[in-house]
Order: C-alpha cells, then sequence, then structure tokens
C-alpha cells in the first residue's frame, strides 16, 4: 500500500473539536491525514510539524489546496515551542500527535525501519545522526542488551544482543534483513505469530529517533502553548508512549499525587494553567478500525482540555 490511513480519525476529531478561527498545531503531519481533516472540519488555521523532509516535502500539494490555512515546518514536536515562536505563533486552540512512524516510512525499504524488506539499516525519521547500523555495530553487549529491554521489553535481550555481537565480528551488520536474521536465530516466533524482530526492531528506532524523550519535551510545550479551551489529543502505539502521555495527562489534570505541604513547591501560591482529562481513560479504535487497519490495533487516544489560563479563574472549556 503507498499511503497512509490516518488512525481514529474520528475521534482525533472529536476529542480536539476544530473551530472556526481557531489555531491548530499537527506535530505528526506524516502522510497530511490529521491536518486534512481539521482544515476540512472548521475554517481554521493548522501549523504542521515533521522531522522527515519527504513528509513536508509531500505536504506541498496540501497546502496549496488550503491557500494560507496550512503552514508546514520540518523540525522535532519536542522542539514545538522554538519553532512556533519563529513564526510567531505563541498560544493554540489544540494540539494533536499521533505517535511513531508513517506507513511511508515503514514501507519504504531505503528507510531501514521494517524487518519484512530488506534495506539498509537506517531508521532516521530525519535523515540525520545516529542511524541503527550505527548503535548495532558500536554498542558494547551490555548496553545493547539494556537498549533491547528499555526500549523493546525483550526479555530476550541479552541472548540477542549476544549473538548480535557475535554475528557482527564476522562483517558489520548494516542491513536490516541480516538483523531479522540474526534475532530470527536466536528467537522462534511465539504463538501469537508476531515476528520476534519486532520488539528489537521497536527498540532501535524508539533509540534512534530519542522517541521517549521527544514525547516529554512535547507534552510540557504543548500544554504551555494551549489557550483555555484548547485541548491536547495524542495517539500512541505501544505502552512505553502511553505510559509518558497518561502520567503527563493524569498529573496535569491533579490526579496523580500533588507536592505536600512541606514541598518548596508548594510555597508558590499562584494557580498554574489547569486541565481536565477529556476523557476518563484512552479511547481505543472501533472493532471495524482494528480489522480494517492493523495498524490502529495498537492505538490508543488520550486528550487533555486546557480549563484556565496561569493566575485565572477557572472557565467552562
Ligand atoms: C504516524 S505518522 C502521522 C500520520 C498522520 N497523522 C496522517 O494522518 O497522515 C507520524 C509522523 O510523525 C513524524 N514524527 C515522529 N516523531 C516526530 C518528532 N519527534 N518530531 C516531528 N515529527 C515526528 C514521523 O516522521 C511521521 O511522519
Amino acid at each position: 500500500m503507498s499511503g497512509h490511513v490516518p488512525v481514529m480519525l474520528r475521534e482525533v476529531l472529536q476529542s480536539l473539536a476544530p473551530a472556526d478561527g481557531g489555531i491548530y498545531l499537527d506535530g505528526t503531519f506524516g502522510g497530511g491525514g490529521y491536518a486534512e481533516a481539521i482544515l476540512q472540519a472548521a475554517e481554521c488555521t493548522v501549523w504542521a510539524i515533521d522531522r522527515d523532509p519527504d513528509a513536508i516535502a509531500r505536504g506541498a500539494s496540501l497546502a496549496a489546496r488550503f491557500p494560507g490555512r496550512l503552514h508546514l515546518l520540518q523540525g522535532q514536536f519536542g522542539d514545538m515551542l522554538g519553532l512556533l515562536a519563529d513564526a510567531g505563533v505563541t498560544a493554540l486552540d489544540g494540539v494533536v500527535l499521533d505517535l511513531g512512524v508513517s506507513s511511508f516510512q515503514i514501507d519504504d525499504p531505503a528507510r531501514g525501519f521494517s524487518f519484512r524488506a530488506d534495506g539498509p539499516l537506517d531508521m532516521r525519521m530525519g535523515k540525520h545522526g545516529i542511524s541503527a547500523a550505527d548503535l548495532v555495530n558500536t554498542l558494547g553487549e551490555r548496553e545493547l542488551a539494556d537498549l533491547l529491554f528499555a526500549f523493546g521489553e525483550e526479555r530476550a535481550s541479552r541472548r540477542i544482543a549476544r549473538a548480535i555481537v557475535a554475528a557482527r565480528s564476522e562483517a558489520p551488520i548494516a542491513t536490516t534483513g541480516r538483523l531479522a536474521s540474526v534475532i530470527r536465530g536466536v528467537l522462534r516466533p511465539d504463538r501469537s505469530g508476531i515476528d520476534p524482530a519486532t520488539r528489537s526492531f521497536q527498540a532501535l528506532r524508539i533509540r534512534v529517533n530519542d522517541e521517549l524523550g521527544e514525547i516529554e519535551r512535547a507534552l510540557a510545550q504543548a500544554a504551555r502553548l494551549l489557550r483555555p479551551g484548547g485541548r491536547l489529543v495524542v495517539v500512541a502505539f505501544h505502552s512505553l508512549e502511553d505510559r509518558i502521555v497518561k502520567r503527563f495527562m493524569g498529573h496535569a489534570a491533579g490526579r496523580a499525587p500533588l507536592p505536600s505541604r512541606h514541598d518548596p513547591r508548594s510555597l508558590d501560591a499562584r494557580p498554574g494553567p489547569s486541565f481536565r482529562l477529556v476523557t476518563p481513560g484512552a479511547l481505543r479504535p472501533s472493532d471495524a478500525e482494528a480489522a480494517a487497519n492493523p495498524r490502529a490495533r495498537s492505538a490508543r487516544l488520550r486528550a487533555l482540555a486546557c480549563v484556565s489560563a496561569p493566575g485565572e479563574q477557572s472557565i467552562a472549556p
């Protein structure tokens, strides 16, 4: 398939609730599926960020269809505050993040994300910096094992790391196919039918792109950018991402424990911005969507609404 089918699009629009005159950020432009739907849903403006230069280049035709309403910025969503400030934008009515990689990226063997097709072991969404091959061929066995365990929740991390180190002593591991076959030499497919290379590939991708650090930076900045009534909507695809989003939103909405009275932070009596959860838990894709789009199966959507700005009384969102 060429192109990217937007995941949980109906639920994203309901949670974001775009309104005429609003200014929204799509922090993960990808194939532009969310951005296009937001532009169609209301007479609003969308700023869109993607770290992948190919996504930004593809977006030019969508921007031409919505003159003056879609603005594309290449960069990382973890830098959204600075990217938007440079463009003169300091407040938003909504932010949406659709985490992970797009079908354009995963389906292109040359980008090196997929263990299904052979290609260079790359995985860099932004096409710069350290590649997956750099990590696989230079990290020590212990560091490799820790990486696979921390970012892939791979229980066989030590055995896989040992096999990688043995394989690379014969010749550097330069392709997705060779890495996948080294991992498959260690682990058999389990009863779920999931490819044994899945978790290790996820781990490398997360580390190459510092995906968890990006999410943490983005959530904090999005909360600072939201106007009262504004929404932050995040679609996550695995538990490491979703855990960060759940904790952040729970804390922002006052569900997580507050600092004790003896904590120096509680001396600052000024109220910060206040937030509420749009839905109490995560939304999941419908059975029909999960059946039609395998990529949607693991999706979890969480949304936060800004109720009032710092120092203001709460307003109804
Ligand atoms: C799942 S796709 C988004 C698909 C999009 N919602 C659509 O409907 O077409 C994720 C996109 O986010 C981009 N991305 C991932 N992490 C990023 C980051 N930290 N900063 C900017 N873009 C990022 C990827 O390059 C990819 O194009």
